[in-house]
């Protein structure tokens, strides 16, 4: 559901209307609405609360201070990929001990530091990863909870750049390893595998799939029994989806329910890592239209925020609601809406029907997960401002970037 709503043919986010953060803060802009987030993650709360439960907000989704501090108040977990991800939560005064550490590429610093940090977990994706986390654990005189991340081969039916649970994708140790590699890990005396753990997709609109990778992970879990080893965590990763075109998306409360009457079965912790399903429709991006354009073939819109801002429609040809923050009366007409950027992979959304003006402001709906944290400086263009919403109050929560900050790392040969 979006967090936007029109009030006397204006658009708003809570109270507030989009085109006063546009004086305020100019475009292009990111605007998230906090109560939404709340919501957002209360739900998954609420629902799996008859369960031993874990939320590990995915941070790759968005990253902001602000949003992870209020994830952070709301006693959520987390879910990284890095060390900078790391900084980023303590920052914001996230718990170390709720921080789960994914990621197939995990370096030496990177380890040492997340161990030093006493993180709550890591999740392993190979062999050779264990045995570098056990070597540096070993050196610290730290036993540390690690995860083994098995990649079930199981379809998630997403667009292929954001599938991760097939076999041919990097993700995770293969099936047919995990419980070798489990008995492997259990054996290694600065290790403590708690759990077992998968993450098959993003932007998943059938519970189907869930369900599968679900029954797979606690047949995995009932053959190690067997071995011996007594695991604690089922951790089934995120990729809960939204609706940004009018998809029918699995509701919060039937996604938790069907893990609910699985795991209710068992002794363990059910560990979830949502990120798009909290933040995705909680965020919009706010642009104006600089010029108009008649081609031969079409018409466009040439805004002033582009593929360096939102990454999502060039990357994955993601298509997302686009509105008009003041309504006109006048006719529609079909417009391609595109950025400045020099390519041609640079649009926000291809034929769409609107009654425009130069100078009118536009919102690019359900754009809070993957939009801001997938932006860049391309076309050395500073990253935009972001600013987050409470009932009538708008608050900077970051600054756009400034043109000298772009090469003041830059050294003059
Ligand atoms: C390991 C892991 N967990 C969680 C997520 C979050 O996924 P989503 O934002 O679809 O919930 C991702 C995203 O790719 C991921 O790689």
């Amino acid at each position: 559901m979006t967090c936007l709503h029109y009030r006397d043919n204006t658009l708003f986010v809570e109270d507030v209307a989009l085109s006063k953060v546009a004086t305020k803060f100019d475009t292009p802009c990111y605007v998230y609405s906090r109560g939404a987030i709340e919501t957002n993650w209360r739900a998954f709360d609420d629902a799996l609360k008859s369960i031993p439960h874990r939320i590990c907000y995915a941070v790759k989704a968005n990253s902001n201070l602000s949003i992870l501090n209020l994830l952070a108040e709301l006693q959520s977990g987390f879910d990284i990929v890095s060390v900078g991800e790391l900084e980023r939560v303590l920052a914001a005064g996230g718990d170390a001990s709720k921080i789960i550490f994914s990621g197939v590429g995990k370096k030496k610093d990177e380890i040492r530091h997340a161990i030093e940090k006493n993180i709550f977990c890591f999740n392993i994706e190979s062999a050779t990863e264990a045995a570098r986390i056990q070597e540096i654990a070993q050196a610290l005189n730290k036993k540390v909870n690690v995860s083994l991340r098995i990649n079930p081969d199981i379809d998630a039916k997403t667009h292929a750049y954001i599938s991760t649970g097939l076999s041919e994708n990097k993700f995770g140790v293969a099936s047919q390893d995990a419980i070798s590699m489990c008995q492997h890990i259990a054996a290694m005396p600065s290790l403590n595998l708690i759990g077992i753990a998968c993450h098959i997709g993003s932007q998943i609109t059938d519970l189907a799939p869930f369900q599968v990778a679900l029954d797979f992970l606690f047949v995995t879990y009932e053959e190690l029994k067997q071995l011996g080893i007594q695991l604690k965590t089922i951790n089934v990763g995120g990729g809960l989806g939204i609706s940004y075109q009018q998809e029918q998306t699995p509701a919060i409360a039937d996604y938790a329910k069907m893990l609910t009457q699985k795991t209710s079965q068992y002794p363990v912790e059910i560990i979830i890592e949502p990120g798009r399903a909290i933040i995705g429709n909680a965020g919009v991006l706010l642009t104006r239209v600089e010029y108009i354009k008649h081609g031969q073939h079409k018409n466009f819109a040439i805004v002033d925020a582009g593929m360096n801002d939102l990454m999502r429609p060039a990357l994955y040809q993601a298509w997302q609601h686009i509105l008009a923050v003041n309504l006109h009366a006048g006719k529609k007409t079909t417009y391609d809406i595109v950025g400045p950027v020099c390519e041609s992979s640079d649009f926000l959304g291809k034929e769409r029907d609107l009654a425009l003006a130069e100078g009118d402001l536009l919102a690019i709906d359900s754009a809070g997960a993957y939009g801001f944290s997938m932006s860049s400086n391309y076309n050395t263009r500073p990253r935009s401002a972001e600013v987050l919403i409470e009932g009538d109050k708008m608050k900077l929560v970051r600054k756009r970037e400034e043109i000298q900050e772009l090469f003041s790392n830059e050294l003059q040969f």
